[in-house]
């Protein structure tokens, strides 16, 4: 991956992050807002369904939903997240059901199968190129997109410069990005979804949005 952010990604989102974080989810289960995103995809009902889980970190998601889903497939930009899923959906037995691509979602887009699901959990905040993120993967959802991103207030900005400026001292590539909620429902909007679930909790906006049925011709 030849993207600077994408080499932040790779070192901030490390084994060891990701070892840590699996035995978090291990012991307590997705955090909340997770819980939260799982559960208004259930209510609209997932069973059967394909999911595309774009930046699924140690899976939680995908291990949340292997029970009803059809065929799960993760991108990631970082090796040791997606390791760390694969390893944890083989002890689940379901990594025949799944696959891994290995990489920035922007470029791997044009190659990937569209799915009925499609979620983004703490992953725009992620990116700078909000546009093609978000674009890219809404035109992927067949049936829903789900995502969870930082709400656009003015303490949440504030939070961004000052973790921006911490890690520009320590010479870290990764930077947060703290995108314009309007900007991103609109970009979702202009695939031809709708929204359906919105909540907020805490720095979180947690949102789902369904494919508008296509007009008779
Ligand atoms: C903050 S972590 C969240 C992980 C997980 N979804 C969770 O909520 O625990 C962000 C994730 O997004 C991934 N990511 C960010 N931008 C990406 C991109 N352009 N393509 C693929 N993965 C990306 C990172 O590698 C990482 O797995």
């Amino acid at each position: 991956m030849n993207c600077c952010q994408c080499q932040g990604i790779e070192s901030l989102f490390d084994r060891q992050t990701a070892a840590k974080e699996l035995k978090a989810y291990r012991r307590q289960g997705p955090p909340k807002e997770t819980r939260i995103l799982l559960e208004a995809l259930q209510a609209a009902g997932v069973e059967g369904h394909s999911l595309l889980d774009i930046g699924g970190g140690i899976g939680a998601i995908q291990h949340e939903l292997a029970a009803v889903a059809e065929a799960i497939t993760n991108v990631d930009a970082s090796t040791a997240y997606l390791n760390a899923a694969r390893e944890e959906a083989r002890q689940r037995g379901y990594a025949d059901r799944a696959s891994y691509h290995h990489g920035n979602f922007v470029d791997l887009a044009p190659n990937l199968e569209p799915a009925d699901v499609v979620t983004l959990d703490r992953v725009v905040c992620c990116y700078h190129d909000a546009e093609s993120l978000v674009s890219l993967s809404a035109a992927l959802a067949g049936r829903l997109y789900g995502l969870i991103y930082p709400r656009d207030t003015w303490w949440m900005k504030l939070f961004g410069r000052v973790f921006n400026a911490m890690f520009r001292l320590r010479r870290h590539p990764f930077r947060l990005f703290i995108h314009p909620t309007a900007a991103v429902d609109t970009l979702i909007r202009r695939q031809g979804l709708e929204p359906q679930f919105y909540r907020r909790s805490g720095v979180w906006q947690i949102a789902v949005y369904q494919r508008r049925p296509a007009l008779a011709a």
